[in-house]
């Protein structure tokens, strides 16, 4: 902690004070068991010491607070089965918007923009009797942060490729985002029906990649989809489905919820809307929320699908787009339910304060000024 008295060092090294003072005298300084030192001063005493220091940050209030929300153990009896959640991940156009489209029975991937997907989308729907969330990334070269930030919020990675085209590099990026995520992968070996697709170079390249398609022996499940016929999404959704059963997804519903902010926007006249995915917990109007820089009381929340329709509250691994932010969130941001508003304020003000003390290159200090004032 900074500034270092005399002693903080004490107890730190675990050194009589009158050691410590004895060295400063030795160096003209006359020093109290309170007088501060810099840190050139403290490490040249500890080297007298034959000790090194090393500088921590101190935890800061919301780290401390959220982290303690972060560190509640459920209880095995309090945890219910959650819906899976999926990320379509892969390279630019190989049908993934399509897919998901076809599987979910909606039709994004005709009204994008230049055909290309520019967000990170999410939808929770019911197949039967049970609920599945899916994520829709974009494959762009430029939208690096948002597939990383699908990944980390799925349960499995289902990368689209297109048998025309193969093994391309977000391909290769989205692999490795499912790796780092360390979460199972199913592959959509999509566009079978063109004249050009050539599933035996693209299983190729996957296994040059590390996967080992199932049927040439290895552990990958490779399911041979069109999304222009429909062949094929049948057994993608089975696959999917048996994977996610393997697994037993739980989470504990009756707790504050925590979720994460997948995208967010402010603009005049919608306000401020955050998208985003509840991963424990439930969430409901009029929940204190706070994520980043930003905090709020939650006003609404609309079905991602369809935004007439409102919800009340989001259980685990809903996906929901919520007003009552009083600024946009950062996206891949994790979100956490408080009970006093007052500190969900502070919080957020902390984390402004940090990042624009970042912005300027002075970080630190102001940590040191937060803790003592809200400890
Ligand atoms: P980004 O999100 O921009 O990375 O693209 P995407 O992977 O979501 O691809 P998208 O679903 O937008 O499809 C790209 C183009 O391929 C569209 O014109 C689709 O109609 C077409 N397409 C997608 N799947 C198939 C398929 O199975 N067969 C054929 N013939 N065309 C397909
Ligand atoms: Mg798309």
């Amino acid at each position: 902690q900074l500034p270092c008295t005399v002693r903080d060092l004490s107890e730190a090294a675990g050194v009589p004070a009158r050691d410590i003072q004895r060295i400063l005298m030795e160096e003209g300084v006359m020093a109290t068991i309170n007088t501060p030192m810099d840190p050139e001063l403290t490490e040249f005493v500890a080297a007298e010491l034959g000790m090194d220091v090393d500088f921590l940050q101190p935890e800061t209030l919301e780290d401390k607070v959220l982290r303690r929300l972060d560190e509640i153990e459920d209880d095995e009896k309090d945890l219910q089965d959650r819906p899976p959640v999926i990320t379509f991940l892969g390279h630019v156009d190989h049908g993934k918007t399509s897919l998901l489209d076809k599987l979910i029975g909606i039709d994004v991937a005709s009204g994008e923009s230049g055909g290309i997907t520019q967000h990170i989308r999410a939808y929770q729907i019911e197949k039967g009797d049970k609920k599945i969330s899916f994520v829709d990334t974009p494959g762009h070269e430029a939208f690096t942060a948002m597939r990383a930030r699908g990944a980390n919020v799925t349960d499995i990675a289902v990368i689209v490729v297109a048998a025309d085209d193969g093994v391309m590099p977000q391909t290769e990026e989205a692999i490795s985002h499912a790796r780092a995520a360390d979460v199972p992968i199913v592959v959509a070996l999509n566009k079978m029906d063109l004249p050009g697709a050539d599933p035996m170079k693209a299983m190729t390249g996957l296994s040059q990649n590390g996967l080992q398609p199932s049927e040439w022996g290895g552990d990958v499940e490779v399911v041979k989809t069109s999304a222009a016929t429909g062949e094929g999404l049948d057994e993608l959704l089975d696959t999917i489905l048996t994977v996610a059963e393997l697994h037993e997804y739980k989470a504990n519903p009756n707790r504050s919820a925590i979720g994460v902010c997948l995208e967010a926007t402010q603009d005049a006249d919608q306000g401020v809307q955050a998208k985003m995915i509840v991963e424990t917990g439930t969430l409901r109007i009029g929940d204190i929320v706070v994520c980043g820089d930003a905090y709020g009381r939650v006003r609404s929340m609309s079905n991602t699908l369809d935004k007439h329709q409102k919800m009340d509250e989001a259980g685990p691994t809903a996906t929901v787009n919520l007003t009552g932010f009083d600024v946009a969130p950062p996206a891949g941001e994790r979100f956490y339910v408080l009970d006093d508003v007052a500190q969900a304020r502070e919080i957020a003000e902390a984390r402004a304060h940090q990042t624009r003390s970042e912005f300027l290159g002075q970080t630190g200090y102001q940590h040191v000024t937060l803790e003592t004032l809200f400890d």
